[in-house]
Parts: C-alpha cells; structure tokens; sequence
C-alpha cells in the first residue's frame, strides 16, 4: 500500500559544511511535513546496518566510514506522493547528474558526499524511520 511518508538524513558533509538549516528550509517550502526530526551521529556499527543492503558493493567501506564521520540529521517526512516527489527534489545520487535546482546539484560535492538520503520505497521508508524513531518521537 502507498503511504505518504518518506525518511531523509541530512548526511555529514552539509552538516559540517553549515547548509542543514537551508536544506531544511527548503524541504519544509517545498511542503513536506517534519512528522519526526533527530540530530544525531551514527557510529561505523550503526551506518553499515542503515546501509547493509549494499554491503557487497566496493564502495560500502568508504560509504560507511562517510556516514559515521559526523552528526547528521534524521527527519520522517508527510506529504502526497513523497518517495517520488523527494527523490525527484533531491536530484540525482552523483552531483555531477543532479538536475538544476535540486538540492544535491545545489549543496553536493561529489557521489560520496552527496549532502542528502531520501528512501527508495514505502517499505524502506518505514524501514529507515523506524531505525531512527520511536513511536513518542512522531508528530
Ligand atoms: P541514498 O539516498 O544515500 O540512499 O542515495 P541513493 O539512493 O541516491 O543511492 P544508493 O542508495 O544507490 O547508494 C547509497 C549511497 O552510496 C549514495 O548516496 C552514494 O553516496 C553511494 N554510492 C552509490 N553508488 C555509488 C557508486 O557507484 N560509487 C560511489 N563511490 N558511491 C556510490
Ligand atoms: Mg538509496
């Protein structure tokens, strides 16, 4: 069944580089609902569970040891159609190919430090959000 909800991390390299409150900024614009949001750091344990669904891929190591180089932000997200709608305002995985106006085009340096994750299907969306939130912690 379709829901509307997605599940998003404003990754290391946007933190440290001060673009979350304008990322931020943009994703509530854009009409997504915050339902949850948590400022936290992943550790090489807890990045390499988020991410084991690419455990046999040769850039797992660097993905993982990326992810847990500093704080992130975990946020679930509320509005129609929003696994394809937030993909589609993310932009591409590489940069490089991110469409015009889209937030990695605007805030990534590279396939790696690509500033933002938005979940691929409603399944994985509840998946991730789960993984970051507890019941008492959505609104
Ligand atoms: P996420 O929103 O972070 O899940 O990115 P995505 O859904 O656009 O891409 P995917 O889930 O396929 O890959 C997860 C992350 O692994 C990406 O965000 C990239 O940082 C990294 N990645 C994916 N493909 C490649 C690749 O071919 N080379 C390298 N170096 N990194 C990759
Ligand atoms: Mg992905």
């Amino acid at each position: 069944m379709a829901t509307n909800r997605t599940f998003t991390m404003i990754k290391p390299d946007a933190v440290a580089n001060g673009h979350a409150g304008a990322i931020l900024d943009r994703i509530i614009k854009a009409g997504y609902k915050v339902v949850a949001l948590k400022y936290t750091k992943l550790s090489a344990e807890t990045a390499g569970q988020f991410y084991a669904v690419h455990s046999e891929r040769p850039f797992y190591k660097d993905l993982v040891s990326f992810m847990s180089q500093g704080p992130i932000y975990a946020a679930i997200l509320e509005k129609d159609n929003a696994i394809e709608d937030f993909r589609k305002f993310i932009g591409a995985t590489d940069p490089a190919k991110a469409d015009a106006g889209t937030i990695r085009a605007d805030f990534a340096k590279s396939i790696d430090a690509n500033a933002i994750h938005g979940s691929d299907s409603d399944e994985n969306a509840a998946i991730e959000g789960n993984f970051f939130f507890s019941n008492f912690e959505r609104f």
